[in-house]
């Protein structure tokens, strides 16, 4: 490349005075809403604070719901306080899905206390037992945050919260290792073993999406770090909030504006306009999609998939249910399951229409009965198709 290109592109004028401020990655300096979480958090740990006695909880809801900025946030702000009382309490936060086998969650735990120690080629009891003896000889007490946790035991099983909640009873030692699990689906506990299970299913906090209103709270105390003054305004932090909202994902409102940015950047406008957020959708759109189609039970799926098979054959904006309900049955007997009654194929239906993923309107005059239509707005079917297909032949 030559020098002058790059050299023009670099003095080209921007919309952003910092877009990492929208990325995942970035921690906001502070919470916006989940006060009540919040508290119900601190009033869980007090004992850990107080008197040292270990607590386990679960933090669970859906994609982008702020379950790890909630767990990170509390658990740096704890540590603090702990510390300022004199308790020596040390967070962790270990995303599952990257540090996917015992060995590297233990690893990372041992590397956190002595950076020298090797650890390569020990079996993961060993590295346990050094992480508990310097917790006993340094008189100190982890928090241990565990995200993506119903990843880890998919994959993995039960052995590792097994480990955590008694390794230290079993030595006849103090338990020092508090828990924060976090998971999009809380299923994943049935694995368990029954003490297990019972904690985290009484200490268990649901994140709810976050309706538009909310989305725009936490658009605006990143918007000035984000972007230059004026370069977004409010209608169209409006624009974004409202679309996110019918997924509740806050990830999603800060990513579409990181991309609308972009785009505006690209065109040479100096403002994000609506006709950027726009075409920003239809980007972020099939990763968002692909999230909640892995999330959805195997009967969802294969509604959807019926759904949007009889859309492609039919080449119209709408079909009518009682006709997704025979495709339906033939979409069951291809992967061998048993179909659903009516009433719970109907479950299945509204709840893909709260993901936003169908739209069912009544079907109107004409048509017998309380016979209801059904599309998908925004998104490509056979897309959709080649998708679902991928996800339940995976399953099988
Ligand atoms: N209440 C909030 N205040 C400020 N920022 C938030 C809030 N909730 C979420 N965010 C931001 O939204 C993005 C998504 O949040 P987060 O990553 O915590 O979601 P999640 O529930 O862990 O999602 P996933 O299930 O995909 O891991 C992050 O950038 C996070 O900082
Ligand atoms: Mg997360």
């Amino acid at each position: 490349m030559s020098s002058k290109i790059l050299e023009e592109e670099l003095r080209r004028p921007t919309v952003f005075r910092d877009p990492n401020v929208l990325l995942p990655d970035y921690i906001p300096p502070s919470i916006v809403h989940r006060e009540e979480e919040q508290r119900w958090l601190a009033r869980v740990y007090r004992p850990l604070l107080t008197h040292g006695t270990c607590q386990h909880t679960l933090i669970v809801g859906e994609i982008g719901v702020g379950k790890t900025v909630l767990a990170i946030k509390f658990g740096t702000a704890f540590e603090e306080i702990a510390r300022g009382k004199g308790r020596n309490v040390d967070f962790v936060h270990i995303n599952c899905r990257l540090d996917k086998t015992i060995h590297a969650i233990y690893g990372k735990l041992v590397q956190k206390y002595n950076p020298r120690w090797p650890y390569h080629g020990l079996p993961p009891e060993k590295l346990l037992d050094m992480v508990l003896m310097y917790l006993e000889t340094h008189d100190r007490y982890l928090l241990l945050a565990l995200d993506e946790l119903d990843y880890f035991i998919k994959i993995n099983g039960s052995e590792l919260i097994y480990a955590l909640t008694r390794a230290a009873e079993e030595r006849g030692k103090k338990s020092r290792i508090s828990m924060i699990g976090i998971a999009r689906d809380p299923g994943f506990i049935d694995k368990l073993d029954q003490p297990t299970r019972s904690t985290f299913i009484h200490n268990m906090l649901r994140l709810s999406g976050y309706n538009a209103e909310e989305l725009k709270d936490i658009i605006n105390q990143r918007l000035e770090l984000a972007f230059k003054p004026g370069a977004v305004a409010e209608e169209v932090v409006e624009m974004v909030a409202e679309i996110a909202a019918r997924y509740g994902n806050a990830r999603f409102a800060l990513e579409l504006l990181w991309r609308a940015g972009h785009i505006a950047d690209a065109s040479g406008s100096k403002a994000v306009l609506p006709e950027h957020v726009r075409e920003a959708k239809s980007d972020v759109y099939p990763e968002v999609r692909r999230e909640a189609i892995e999330q959805l039970g195997v009967h969802e799926k294969l509604l959807l998939l019926a759904i949007a098979r009889k859309l492609k054959i039919s080449g119209s904006v709408y079909v009518l249910t009682g006709d997704v309900r025979e495709s339906y049955k033939v979409v069951c007997e291809e992967y061998g399951e048993k179909p659903k009654a009516p009433s719970k194929v109907w479950e299945c239906m509204r709840r893909l229409a709260s993901l936003g993923i169908i739209d069912v309107k009544p079907s109107g005059a004409g048509h017998r009965g309380r016979s209801s239509k059904v599309s998908i707005p925004d998104v490509s079917v056979i897309w959709l198709e080649k998708e679902i297909e991928k996800l339940l032949s995976k399953q099988r």
